[in-house]
């Protein structure tokens, strides 16, 4: 149920819609989506083609510049993001002053930001279309370093410089698995599987965190800041923090023994606070086609590691089993989402629960920059929603002594 309705307030007639369930903010030409028949589509190229025939940066570009690009267009983008890959030395110094508990998404966000810093020129309005090309390109390269770097300092691990040998994410892979006293093998299997998670998470049309970068952009701050803002906005355990939710709640299961009917009771109970995470979606009514595609990769991923006969795997496709035959889940149209996979497959590839999040805002990144450029193009005008005021009425201020 949606609360929307027409409101008075003292400057006329203002529509309440909380959450925005039933608004539109912009027009776009970016991603298609229609939750009731489970339909996804990037510039009208459905998501199970191009998950299963694109790249990370190719889809990346198709998002941002809105056609499939020529052999010689892919080389020249992806070129120069290879090239673009090392951050100032200055950030390395940065990451010394994070407190040692800091969250790779906090550092993350703060570190988009701070590219301002070095990066001034971002700062501009009005920057020419090479200028905001070459911004993109940036943060296309030196944020999968940052993101690489949050988890080798949570660590406590030398940092690794990127490698221009290496594709974006076989290089992505090196900068956070590789140790100077170990060679690290790049598995091509694993390479493919983080190519289609970051492909199924590059859009999604107006989400929380795209509105939010949208919404920042709309004021003519930097795409660095939007993305920052972005980057938090994606954080919250409702948005992109579920996928650390999903497999903290999967192995909380484990640990009590693996009954999956304790749990899914406990999220049909109101009182309980507790939600099965993974399950249900905004937009979906119906399957989620991203979480179809990633069940599937989870499959091929655990099969060529060796792990299909993984605790977590079992427990999942219990939960899903219980969730879809239960009327509760049947009622209200709850699917497993993008998050109740993406989890388990990055727990295989070795990535700790902590970067779930981050992962996903790497993938979400080419998004965020298609649908600012989109604004910014369309010259659309600040964002600035409406409300209706429900506060108390006029009264005359009391001195201390007389309050209650
Ligand atoms: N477990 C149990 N019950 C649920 C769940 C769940 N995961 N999700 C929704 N419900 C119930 C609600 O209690 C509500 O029941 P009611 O009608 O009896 O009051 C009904 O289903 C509708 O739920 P809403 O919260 O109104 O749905 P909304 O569209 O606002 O929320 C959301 C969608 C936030 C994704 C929600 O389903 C949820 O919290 N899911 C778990 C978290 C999660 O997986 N988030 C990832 C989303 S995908 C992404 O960001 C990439």
């Amino acid at each position: 149920s949606f609360d929307i309705g027409k409101l008075r307030d003292a400057t006329g007639y203002v529509t309440l819609d909380s959450g925005y369930k039933n608004t539109g903010a912009c027009k776009s030409a970016i991603t298609f989506l229609d939750g009731e028949e489970g339909i996804l589509r990037y510039r009208g190229y459905p998501i199970e083609q191009l998950a299963e025939k694109s790249s990370f940066l190719e889809v990346a570009y198709l998002l941002i510049y809105g056609e499939l690009p020529t052999e010689a267009q892919l080389s020249d983008f992806a070129g120069h993001i290879t090239k673009h890959t090392l951050v100032h030395e200055d950030i390395r110094k940065i990451f010394d002053g994070f407190p040692s508990a800091t969250h790779p998404m906090a550092i993350l966000s703060s570190l988009v930001c701070v590219l301002t810093g070095f990066y001034p020129e971002s700062l501009k309005p009005n920057q020419s279309a090479a200028d905001i090309d070459l911004t993109i390109v940036r943060l296309m390269a030196k944020m999968s370093t940052i993101a690489a770097w949050t988890y080798k300092n949570a660590m406590g691990h030398p940092l690794n410089y990127p490698r221009n040998d290496l594709d974006y994410c076989a290089n992505f892979l090196y900068m956070m698995f590789s140790f100077p006293t170990e060679k690290y093998d790049i598995n091509p299997v694993i390479v493919s599987a983080l190519n289609k998670l970051l492909i199924l998470h590059a859009d999604h049309e107006q989400n929380c965190s795209t509105s939010t970068v949208r919404l920042v952009g709309s004021s003519n701050a930097s795409l660095y800041g939007s993305v920052s803002a972005g980057i938090n906005a994606l954080w919250g355990p409702l948005h992109g923090g579920a996928n650390q939710e999903v497999i903290e709640m999967l192995e909380a299961i484990e640990k009590d023994g693996g009954d999956t009917s304790k749990f899914i009771a406990q999220a049909k109970d109101k009182n309980s606070g507790f939600r099965l995470m993974g399950f249900g979606h905004r937009v979906y009514k119906n399957f989620d086609p991203r979480a179809k595609i990633i069940k599937k990769a989870a499959d091929e991923v655990l099969q060529a590691l060796g792990m299909q006969d993984s605790p977590l795997l079992k427990i999942a496709t219990e939960l899903e089993q219980a969730a879809l035959t239960d009327q509760y889940f049947i009622d209200r149209k709850l699917y497993p989402n993008v998050d109740f996979y993406s989890g388990i497959i990055y727990k295989a590839l070795g990535i700790p629960t902590e970067m779930f999040t981050v992962m996903f805002a790497l993938g979400r990144l080419p998004g965020w920059i298609a649908q600012w450029k989109e604004m910014r193009e369309n010259k659309e005008p600040i964002g600035r929603p409406r409300q209706i005021y429900v506060g108390a009425t006029e009264r005359d201020y009391t001195p201390m002594a007389e309050r209650k």
